[in-house]
C-alpha cells in the first residue's frame, strides 16, 4: 500500500532536478503522475524512468496555449487532480544595472505567471481534499545581490500561498509552499557560466549552510510527499523551509 494509491498528481518542471525527484517519489507512493517540461527528449526519459504511472505532456508554463493543452489532456483522462506541484521555474544572475526588460519578463512570466495560471487552470479538475504545493525558495525573505528579480518572483510565490489558501479553504483544498535552500540540481549549477565556476559556486553555497552541504532533490521530494499526503492534513497557507538551517540558524 502506497500513501498516495489512487491519487493523481501534476508535477510541472519534472524533466530534471527537484520536479523529477518529486514525480518519482509520488509515483513510488502509488500516484499517477502527469509530468511537464519544455524539452521533449528529457520528458520522454523522465516518463520512461517512472513507467506506467507516468504521463508526459510537453508544455511551457509561460505559454497560455500550452497550459490549455496540458489541462485538456489531463481532463480527458477523467481522473481529476489530487496533487498539483507547481514547480517549474528558474532564474539567472543579473546585477541591478544589468537587468533588462527581457530578463524581468522571462523570469516573472515563468516563475510567477506560470505558477499562477497552472493553479488557476487546475481548479476545475481539483478533487475534494486536493493539495497544491508551490516551489518558492529560502531567498524569498532575504536579500540576494545580483539575484533580485528571481528573489522577487519567489516572494510572490510566498504571497500566493497565503492568498490562495484563504481562497480555497472552503473547498477543502490546501495550498502550501516549499522553500528550498541550495539543492544540487542542473538548474543550480547552470547559474554559473562554466564547470569551474559552477564548482566554486556550489562550494560557496554549501559553506553558507549550517549543515555544511547542499541538499539533494530527493530531500525536497520527501517534503513534497509530506505536503501531498494526509500526514499534512491540518496545514494550509504554510511554507516549509528545507535548507539545512540556512534561514533559521
Ligand atoms: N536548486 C535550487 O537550489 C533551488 C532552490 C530554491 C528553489 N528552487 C526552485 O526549484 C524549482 C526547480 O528547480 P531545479 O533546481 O530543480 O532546476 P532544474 O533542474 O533546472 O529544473 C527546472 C525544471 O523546470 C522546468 N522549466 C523551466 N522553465 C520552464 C517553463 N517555462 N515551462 C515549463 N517547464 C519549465 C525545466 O524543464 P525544461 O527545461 O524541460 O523546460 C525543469 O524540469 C524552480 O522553481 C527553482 O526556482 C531551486
Amino acid at each position: 500500500m502506497g500513501q498516495l494509491d489512487g491519487r493523481t498528481a501534476l508535477v510541472t518542471g519534472a524533466t530534471s532536478g527537484i520536479g523529477l525527484a518529486a514525480a518519482r517519489r509520488l509515483a513510488a507512493e502509488g500516484a499517477h503522475v502527469f509530468l511537464t517540461g519544455r524539452r521533449q527528449r528529457a520528458l520522454d526519459e523522465a516518463v520512461a524512468s517512472i513507467g506506467d504511472r507516468a504521463t508526459g505532456v510537453r508544455a511551457d508554463v509561460s505559454d497560455p496555449d500550452d497550459l490549455d493543452r496540458l489541462f485538456a489532456v489531463i481532463g480527458q483522462q477523467d481522473r481529476g487532480l489530487d496533487i498539483v506541484f507547481a514547480n517549474a521555474g528558474g532564474g539567472e544572475f543579473a546585477a541591478l544595472p544589468d537587468i533588462t526588460w527581457q530578463h524581468y519578463a522571462d523570469t516573472f512570466n515563468t516563475n510567477v505567471g506560470g505558477t499562477l495560471f497552472t493553479v488557476q487552470k487546475a481548479l476545475p479538475l481539483l478533487r475534494p481534499g486536493a493539495s497544491i504545493i508551490l516551489t518558492s525558495s529560502n531567498i524569498d525573505t532575504k536579500g540576494a545581490a545580483s539575484f533580485s528579480v528571481y528573489a522577487a518572483t519567489k516572494a510572490a510565490i510566498r504571497s500566493f500561498t497565503r492568498s490562495w489558501a484563504a481562497e480555497l479553504v472552503d473547498r477543502g483544498v490546501r495550498v502550501n509552499s516549499i522553500a528550498p535552500g541550495p539543492i544540487e540540481t542542473p538548474g543550480l549549477s547552470g547559474l554559473a557560466g562554466d564547470p569551474t565556476a559552477a564548482e566554486q559556486l556550489l562550494k560557496g553555497l554549501a559553506a553558507g549552510v549550517p549543515m555544511n552541504r547542499l541538499g539533494s532533490p530527493e530531500e525536497i521530494a520527501g517534503t513534497v510527499l509530506f505536503l501531498a499526503s494526509d500526514a499534512s492534513s491540518y496545514m494550509t497557507g504554510a511554507e516549509i523551509y528545507v535548507d539545512g538551517g540556512a534561514s533559521q540558524i
